[in-house]
């Protein structure tokens, strides 16, 4: 976009699921890279408006209530409080964190669909979809559940085989049964209404072949995508969390998330610039909305609709699709909206050689670290710039965290503003001295000093922030070296002339280093400004030597930061290795609780010690062991699937837990009276759940 005719600016950064806390993938991937990017703007008066919130809709948030037994709703409001403090601790300093939960999106989003459905866009499809006849709902395809067609794996998702990876449809998989009910789901035809990307193709293509400047990840992304043909996609679900179909013939329904997601960063905008509160779509009343708009104190319409704002999206590399694609597809079809002139997507950051996951508790989260590194939230900033995954994917160490802390944090930045503070201190009383003869040598600094600001401004502009980080942390090299070259500590009792110019300089130095690395280490930048009593500069003052006037009292020298020791980085190891070994064992890490029940459907269920009197194999068969147990109650034949585990001759004798209240079932012609209780590991593996001691049959178990 042509620079001169920018005038404001809309950052966006993804909207986090609220299932589940924050972690060092999602600061490193989108939150960190675009607050460097707003705070920058800011430093240079620009006009920049920085939207975020919580992502509050779809699947993810109805199963992850399902699995904690609680309310979509409890859920969101728990997840957008520990993710939102994360962030604002982390100093991400956006102008809004909305929530697509909030009146406001609803209504715009709502608003949104209806416009494009007046206006002739989608199409109306009736498709065959699973339904849960029991349940009485349709079923997204993570609630179903079955063997994957290519790996055999029996607990693959509708949509994806998490053992071999593969994409899956949910009528892909063999035996799909509802994780609802647990009972098999019927296929049923539903209406949706579809966007037809198809018809957006070429407009598409021109938009992204308009921005050859994006990085190659994205762009060969959104070329793969389009090169394939897009086919027309579903806008609604049918589900009941979410922002309601705003029609009639649509009870039941939903906005599909990745529609109304996009749409909530407008919706945050408008928020920020208290325009809309309106009311929801009433389908009772068959009110689409009830028009009582705000004052719009910000204009958010200057930061949507206008070809003088820059817009631009960050994000991680698997949203490519919905912020290229089909958001652009949406906006293009409503018709007022300008489309993004940069989608920053960062690749993947993986930690001690693996990939990130939630469910193995393999990730370094942000409310952990800020209890256990306390007041550190720059240290995670830096380090999480400095190994940026913004080309391919990159690794985070503990190792590589302390080295980077130790060595350049505090040998290089922290050591340079700490001399040059304790020696004004020492020699001058914390005054600034004033700046006598310049020699050649000084004369060199000040040159390359004045060449940062505008090598660091572009690599921002381009979004590349490591490179303009590690640009940053050669200001305070070159103050190290201009120091070490002088050796004011040896001239003090001979030419304090001398001292007064290079610690003049060095103090100059040290506020540029604040001034540049703001919106990379803002407590940084905060602590410096104290230390220096040097407040209101911004980016253009950068490069200068006389940000600080000679004769001013700077404050207190503070260190900026301090060395990590082993023993710190062993604890974060050992954690890590305690969830590996966990994961290893089969521990339930893994695999998520299932809905509550109630108590009186515990007591329902009558469990008593028993033990085996008699074992034999079930014939034709690879699994099954017909046994012959004592429950106290009675003597009885139990079916169980445990042949591959134990020998018949091994178990007599020994005891087991059983459910003795189970209604009697027929298996290969066996009358199997009950179930033992087998704990079964990851790879499968089943072992018997017994009493500790040897105890009387029919102990109750409770
Ligand atoms: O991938 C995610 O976490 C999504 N919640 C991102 C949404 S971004 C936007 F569209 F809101
Ligand atoms: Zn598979």
């Amino acid at each position: 976009m042509d620079n001169s005719k920018i005038k404001r600016y809309t950052v966006t950064a993804a909207l986090p699921y609220t299932n589940g806390p924050v972690h060092i993938g999602h600061l490193a991937g989108v939150y960190i890279p675009a607050d460097i990017y707003a705070r920058y703007l800011r430093s240079n008066k620009r006009d920049v408006k920085f939207i975020c919130g919580s992502d509050e809709n779809g699947v993810p948030i109805t199963l992850k209530a399902k699995r904690e037994g609680i309310t979509p709703q409890e859920v969101v409001d728990k997840y957008h409080k520990i993710i939102g403090d994360s962030f604002k601790e982390f100093g991400v300093s956006f102008d809004i964190y909305h929530r697509t939960s909030s009146q406001t999106h609803h209504q715009t989003a709502s608003d949104f669909f209806k416009k494009l459905y007046d206006k002739g866009v989608f199409t109306e499809e009736i498709t065959e979809q699973y339904y849960d006849p029991t349940a009485k709902q349709f079923l997204a395809d993570r609630y179903i559940t079955g063997t994957c067609p290519k790996c055999g794996n029996e607990n693959a998702y509708g949509d994806q085989c998490e053992n071999c990876g593969s994409t899956l449809n949910a009528t892909d998989l063999i035996n799909p049964k509802s994780t609802l009910s647990g009972d098999k789901p019927i296929l049923k035809e539903t209406k949706n209404w579809f966007l037809p990307l198809d018809q957006y193709e070429e407009r598409l293509r021109t938009y992204i072949e308009s921005h050859k400047e994006w990085r190659p990840n994205v762009y060969g992304q959104c070329q793969s995508w389009l090169n394939a043909g897009l086919q027309p996609r579903a806008m609604t679900r049918d589900l009941d969390w979410g922002v309601r179909v705003p029609l009639r013939d649509a009870e039941g329904k939903v906005l599909y998330v990745w529609f109304d997601a996009p749409i909530g960063y407008i919706s945050a905008t408008k928020e920020l610039c208290n325009y809309a509160k309106l009311d929801v779509w009433n389908p009772k009343a068959e009110e689409y909305y009830i028009n009582n708009y705000e004052s719009d104190k910000c204009g958010w319409e200057e930061y949507w609709k206008s070809d003088e704002t820059k817009l631009v999206h960050f994000i991680g590399k698997d949203n490519i699709v919905f912020h290229c694609i089909i958001f652009p597809a949406m906006l293009m079809a409503h018709g007022e909206y300008t489309l993004a002139d940069n989608v920053p997507a960062n690749e993947f950051l993986n930690l001690e050689g693996q990939k990130i996951s939630t469910s193995k508790n393999w990730a370094v989260w942000l409310n952990e670290y800020l209890r256990e590194f306390e007041g550190k939230q720059d240290v995670l900033r830096y380090v999480l710039t400095a190994t940026a995954p913004e080309t391919k994917d990159n690794d985070f160490t503990w190792k590589d965290f302390q080295a980077r802390n130790n060595n350049e944090l505090v040998a290089i930045l922290g050591n340079f503003v700490n001399r040059v503070v304790v020696l004004t201190h020492k020699y001058f009383n914390g005054v600034i001295p004033t700046c006598m003869e310049i020699t050649a040598v000084d004369q060199a600094v000040i040159d390359e000093l004045a060449d940062y600001p505008g090598k660091i401004a572009a690599s921002i502009e381009n979004y590349r922030f490591r490179e303009a980080l590690a640009e940053v942390m050669n200001v305070a090299r070159l103050g190290n070296k201009y120091l070490a070259e002088t050796e004011p500590w040896k001239l003090i009792k001979t030419d304090e002339d001398r001292v007064r110019t290079i610690l003049h300089l060095s103090l100059q130095i040290a506020a540029n280093v604040q001034i540049l690395i703001e919106p990379f280490l803002p407590f940084t930048a905060e602590k410096l400004m104290k230390m220096l009593q040097n407040g209101g500069h911004d980016w253009d003052d950068a490069g200068s030597v006389s940000l600080l006037k000679r004769g001013h009292q700077i404050g207190e020298g503070v260190l900026l930061f301090e060395k990590i020791e082993d023993a710190e980085i062993d604890f974060q190891i050992e954690k890590l290795n305690q969830s590996k070994a966990s994961n290893a064992a089969g521990s339930v890490v893994a695999t998520p609780a299932k809905e509550n029940i109630n108590f009186d459907d515990f007591s329902a269920m009558d469990i008593r010690v028993a033990t085996i009197v008699a074992a034999e194999k079930v014939e034709k068969t690879k699994k099954l062991l017909k046994l012959t147990v004592n429950t106290g109650i009675d003597e009885r034949t139990v079916v169980s699937g445990i042949a591959e585990y134990y020998k018949p001759e091994d178990i007599v004798g020994k005891q087991v837990s059983m459910i003795v209240n189970l209604a009697p079932r027929e298996i290969k012609g066996i009358l199997s009276q009950g179930m033992i209780l087998m704990a079964e590991n990851s790879e499968g593996k089943l072992t018997f759940v017994a009493p500790v001691e040897k105890f009387q049959e029919g102990s109750i178990i409770k």
